[in-house]
């Protein structure tokens, strides 16, 4: 198949879960299993791996790739926001570690065929899962001005999502919007020239990411499982967790900063009555971003921010 993709910061990740020989580990996003593959190598002949990808390639290309070590992995297609309902369904309490890598694999932005990139003209998918309810052509022909402005902001922060969005609603009542090349070239053209000159970027990469953050519902199942991360770990157990915008590090810093909290009583009691106890301790106080070698080697990596913690 010739899945690509080059890990992110592969030894700040093994440092950060601080893996051990015989115990169990997570991987929520395999992509192209490079995590997976040093993980394994680290936890010896009795640890065991759930990797888990909801990209079916992943999951397709890590059989082969993992196939070494097949009798301690336990391969699974799913989003890693059912991680409790996948772990349960394994009979599996809680593990010892579990990585998270968001964001796309190489493979998927230049070879999956499904228009997560305005360099390549096809079809305009954007789904990681293909079983996904709604594709990027359903956003952008169906969803009404308004709602497409409020993607655009949200999760792109683009300034210009008005005018975006109104020439988005222009184009298409003359005809369907199908294509990577055709959104592309819709965006681009809404951008005045001066502000298109200045970017460092190309004019279509805020929208496309806010699509894509809006047809995988990235934020949201990022929510979900920061929610229930900490009831899955041992004590101990670390969470390493890799974003790649300010969006995603904001609610990965934000839960790890509210399951430290040991106190929430008023500020004004002169002593403790609430009975809190911290739950995780982070082990990154500032986040933890990829060296230079590693950005001029992998520049995919350039924009990575890493988070870890450990269950109390
Ligand atoms: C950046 S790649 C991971 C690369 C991997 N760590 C490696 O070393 O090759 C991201 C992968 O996570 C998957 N992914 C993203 N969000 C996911 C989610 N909520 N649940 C499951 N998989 C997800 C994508 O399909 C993609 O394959």
């Amino acid at each position: 198949m010739g899945y690509k993709h080059i890990s992110a910061m592969p030894d700040e990740v093994l440092h950060y879960l601080d893996l051990r020989p015989g115990k169990i580990y997570v991987d929520g996003t395999l992509g192209g299993c490079g995590h997976s593959k040093a993980i394994l190598e680290k936890i010896g002949p009795d640890g065991r791996l759930i990797g888990i990808d909801q990209d079916i390639d992943s999951i397709e290309n890590a059989k082969d790739v993992l196939s070494a070590y097949k009798e301690r992995v336990t391969l699974v297609h799913d989003n890693f926001a059912n991680l409790p309902d996948i772990l349960s369904g394994l009979n599996i309490e809680a593990v010892d570690g579990i990585l998270i890598d968001i964001g796309l694999s190489q493979h998927q932005l230049s070879g999956s065929g499904r228009g997560f990139s305005f360099q390549k003209d096809e079809p305009l998918d954007m789904r990681m899962d293909i079983k996904a309810e709604h594709t990027a052509e359903y956003l952008v022909n169906v969803l009404s001005e308004k709602e497409l402005v409020e993607i655009f902001f949200k999760y792109g922060e683009e300034k210009f999502s008005r005018r975006i969005a109104k020439n988005i609603v222009i184009r298409r009542k003359e005809k369907a919007i199908k294509t990577s090349i055709d959104l592309a070239e819709i965006v681009t053209a809404s951008i005045p020239v001066k502000n298109r000159m200045k970017q460092k970027i190309h004019p279509a990469t805020r929208i496309f990411q806010a699509i894509r953050i809006a047809v995988n519902k990235e934020l949201e199942r990022l929510e979900t499982f920061m929610d229930s991360f900490h009831e899955l770990l041992n004590t101990d157990g670390r969470l390493c967790v890799l974003t790649f915008h300010s969006l995603e590090d904001r609610i990965v810093k934000k839960k790890i900063k509210e399951l430290e909290i040991d106190c929430i009583c008023p500020k004004d009691f002169p002593k403790c009555v609430c009975d809190e106890k911290r739950i995780v301790k982070s082990l990154t106080r500032r986040v933890v971003i990829p060296g230079k070698k590693e950005i001029n080697d992998n520049p995919m990596a350039r924009s990575t921010k890493l988070r870890a913690a450990v269950k109390l």
